[in-house]
């Protein structure tokens, strides 16, 4: 077991470079089950979550190849990697590998699109809300897919081996059901319309590469996807989007230390709402050729009312890192989560950092203090971990912040990439 200490204090100053984002490549990565041909990603992070879902694909019969980065090219800079599903060898995701990353559930789409039958343990409950996945199933009967569910494993076979295109309602927002259904339909026969799909910059990247494959795709970017169904895919290469929501954690970990930093590769266009709270509480966040470079606009930090919504809206991703700069902001924030039901683990821990943080419902004041100290604290989910990262990174004295693997998994270098810009953190043995 490891921890992070880290102690409060600096200043960052500098450049950070942002990795690919997590959750484009996790449904990337899936997508290559689709075809028997190479997919060739670029600027894949290396995260643990990747990892797991690698052992995944191994598993359903993928050949990885790890091409490596391009000479001279930062140590941050991600990887190629190629996979090829040129047999799936296996229909069935089991559990022990599946309960590790709710996103391995997403193989049943094309698992079920390409070999007509799939196997694939239920995820099971998390950390941050219970998580149903009746909106995937619907979708995939929708298509024609035969769905039971017994001992803990969706069971889904179609009857003549094709799905066929159906039109779907989704009636509430979801990433990983909109990646499901359209990974389905790519190779199903006939037209799907989706509406209510997702339009996270995560669901766009996935289309635009699934349509570097071969797949016909209207209204990418929108809440309605039309997609004719092809009899295969093909082959492509494709460069994953740079993280969000990574390159927001950092803006407000820089803002915290009322540092200035650029963060290079961020993109403001999925960024638009996150970049207006900020200002609200001022914090400048500019567009430059590079990147976005992020500092204080005048002075002190301010309070802010938000809350979360689906893609354009402010992301429940950056819902605990805002709660964490804001318990430095004058004046008292109001925090609503409507994404998740419980998605507040971290409260409890900034707490223990001097925060004054009141719970009501849905929703959390968050009352600005005039100094955090450091104190053990425990991370219980990865974006409620790096929310104590920003804590301690004000917080006086040393935070010592246990339970790493939850960071690991979804970022890349951390404590490298905030050491480059003067942030005091270090791994230790826990
Ligand atoms: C994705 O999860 C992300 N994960 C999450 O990021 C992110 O928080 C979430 O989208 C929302 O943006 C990945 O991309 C790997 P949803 P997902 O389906 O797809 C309900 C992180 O920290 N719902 O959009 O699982 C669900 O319970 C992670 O990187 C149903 O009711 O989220 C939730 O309330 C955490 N039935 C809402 O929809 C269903 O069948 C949105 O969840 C499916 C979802």
């Amino acid at each position: 077991m490891e921890k992070l200490l880290v102690r409060g204090g600096n200043r960052l100053e500098g450049e950070i470079h942002i990795s690919g984002a997590k959750n484009a490549a996790l449904p990337l990565m899936i997508a290559t089950l689709l075809t028997d041909e190479t997919l060739t990603l670029h600027n894949m992070p290396r995260l643990a979550d990747v990892a797991q879902l690698q052992k995944i694909l191994g598993h359903l019969g993928v050949d990885i190849m790890i091409a490596g980065r391009r000479q001279g090219q930062s140590r941050f800079v991600g990887e190629t990697v190629r996979y090829v599903a040129r047999d799936i060898v296996d229909t069935t995701a089991p559990y022990d590998m599946v309960s590790k990353m709710r996103a391995s559930f997403w193989v049943l789409g094309p698992l079920l699109a390409r070999c007509g039958a799939a196997k694939v343990s239920l995820p099971g409950g998390c950390a941050i809300g219970t998580r149903p996945v009746d909106l995937y199933l619907k979708a995939l009967a929708q298509m024609g897919a035969d769905i039971d569910v017994e001992a803990g494993y969706v069971v889904a076979s179609v009857h003549g081996g094709r799905l066929k295109g159906a039109h779907i309602v989704f009636p509430k927002v979801s990433v990983g059901a909109t990646h499901v259904a359209l990974m389905a339909a790519t190779l199903a026969e006939g037209e799907t319309v989706i509406e209510n799909a997702a339009r996270e910059p995560e669901v766009v990247d996935l289309a635009n590469c699934l349509v570097k494959m071969g797949a016909v795709i209207e209204g990418i970017g929108t809440s309605t996807l039309h997609i004719q169904g092809k009899e295969r895919l093909h082959g492509a290469e494709h460069s994953i989007v740079p993280d969000r929501i990574e390159a927001g954690t950092y803006a407000m970990a820089v803002a915290m230390t009322d540092g200035e930093v650029l963060l290079r590769d961020a993109q403001a266009e999925t960024l638009s709402a996150f970049i207006d709270v900020m200002a609200q509480a001022g914090v400048a966040v500019t567009e430059e050729e590079k990147g976005l470079r992020v500092r204080r606009a005048n002075g002190a930090l301010r309070a802010v009312a938000v809350e979360t919504q689906p893609f354009p809206g402010f992301p429940t991703d950056l819902q605990a890192q805002l709660m964490a700069l804001m318990t430095r902001a004058d004046g008292v924030s109001s925090i609503r989560e409507t994404i998740f039901e419980n998605r507040f683990m971290h409260v409890q821990e900034l707490v223990r950092l001097g925060a004054d943080i009141t719970l009501m419902g849905d929703t959390a004041l968050v009352k600005g203090v005039d100094r955090l100290i450091g104190a053990p604290v425990m991370a219980t989910d990865l974006r409620a971990s790096v929310s104590l990262v920003i804590a301690g990174l004000a917080a006086e004295g040393e935070t010592e912040i246990h339970r790493l693997y939850h960071l690991d998994r979804g970022f890349e270098a951390l404590e490298q990439k905030l050491s480059a810009v003067g942030a005091d953190i270090e791994r230790a043995a826990a």
